[in-house]
């Protein structure tokens, strides 16, 4: 079994699995919608996303006037990051760097987005909260998601997140497989199959993954953001919503610099 809070080789080995069911996804669609919202609400001009992957909320923020900086620690994901900026001529500097660690300035918001902080152990989220602080201006923002620990261990909700998906790129079909079970520290461990088949040949196992990520109530995340130089001024879901108990699936958190 992976020790929870190793940085995943994952995104680095599967990267290019990663930006085939990433592409403009419902859930996407949704989620870059709410960062937008927020970011706007509280007039925010400058972001830095600290785990931005392949680029997904950076490409979406820039599009839409936000003066956006972007870093990872995965080469794999800059690599499709930067290769996709290339192909829409959208000029923009990748960093590579740890959200526990990077110096990249001071901006009006931060963001952290698609479970990212579940990457890390408790205290390197502690950590990671202390580096974004510096990295804010006074006042800024800071926001992120992460799956609800109260959603997933209520009822039978964990069978609900079993996945599978088909894609494809060129002449290769692929197709995800994932299922997850949590332990009673609420790290999740989820296991991935990827299949493949090009144009007629037979179907092949390309790669098998386990990621664990750490979960958190809305509560457990209002501790320790207070502990760490924020305050939380509002929790909701994904699209928006009214943030509900075990109802919630995502838990998007907004928390101001004190
Ligand atoms: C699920 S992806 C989300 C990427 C992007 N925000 C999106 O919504 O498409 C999580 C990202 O967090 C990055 N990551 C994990 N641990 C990190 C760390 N300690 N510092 C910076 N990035 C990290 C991974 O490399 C990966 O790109």
């Amino acid at each position: 079994m992976m020790k929870h809070g190793k940085i995943p080789v994952w995104y680095d080995k599967d990267s290019e699995f990663e930006e085939i069911f990433h592409k403009d996804t419902t859930n996407e669609r949704i989620t870059n919608r709410t960062i937008e919202k927020i970011l706007k609400k509280y007039k925010v001009k400058t972001v830095l996303d600290l785990t931005c992957g392949t680029g997904s909320q950076v490409f979406h923020l820039l599009k839409r006037g936000f003066k956006v900086t972007g870093s990872d620690i995965s080469k794999g994901m800059l690599k499709i990051a930067n290769r996709k900026a290339k192909q829409d001529k959208i000029k923009i500097r990748f960093l590579r760097g740890d959200m526990r660690t990077i110096q990249a300035g001071k901006f009006d918001a931060a963001i952290t987005i698609f479970n990212a902080i579940g990457h890390l152990t408790k205290a390197g989220f502690s950590k990671a909260m202390r580096n974004i602080h510096r990295n804010l201006n006074e006042g800024g923002i800071y926001i992120f998601d992460i799956l609800n620990l109260n959603y997933v261990l209520d009822k039978d909700n964990i069978m609900k997140m079993s996945m599978e998906r088909m894609g494809s790129s060129g002449n290769i079909k692929v197709r995800e497989l994932q299922h997850s079970i949590i332990d009673n520290d609420g790290i999740l461990t989820s296991y991935t199959i990827f299949y493949t088949q090009k144009a007629k040949k037979t179907p092949k196992v390309s790669s098998k993954n386990i990621i664990t990520l750490q979960l958190y109530t809305a509560e457990d995340l209002k501790k320790m953001l207070a502990k760490n130089g924020f305050k939380v001024i509002h929790q909701c879901a994904i699209d928006g919503s009214k943030f509900n108990g075990k109802k919630t699936e995502r838990i998007v958190t907004i928390a101001k610099k004190k």
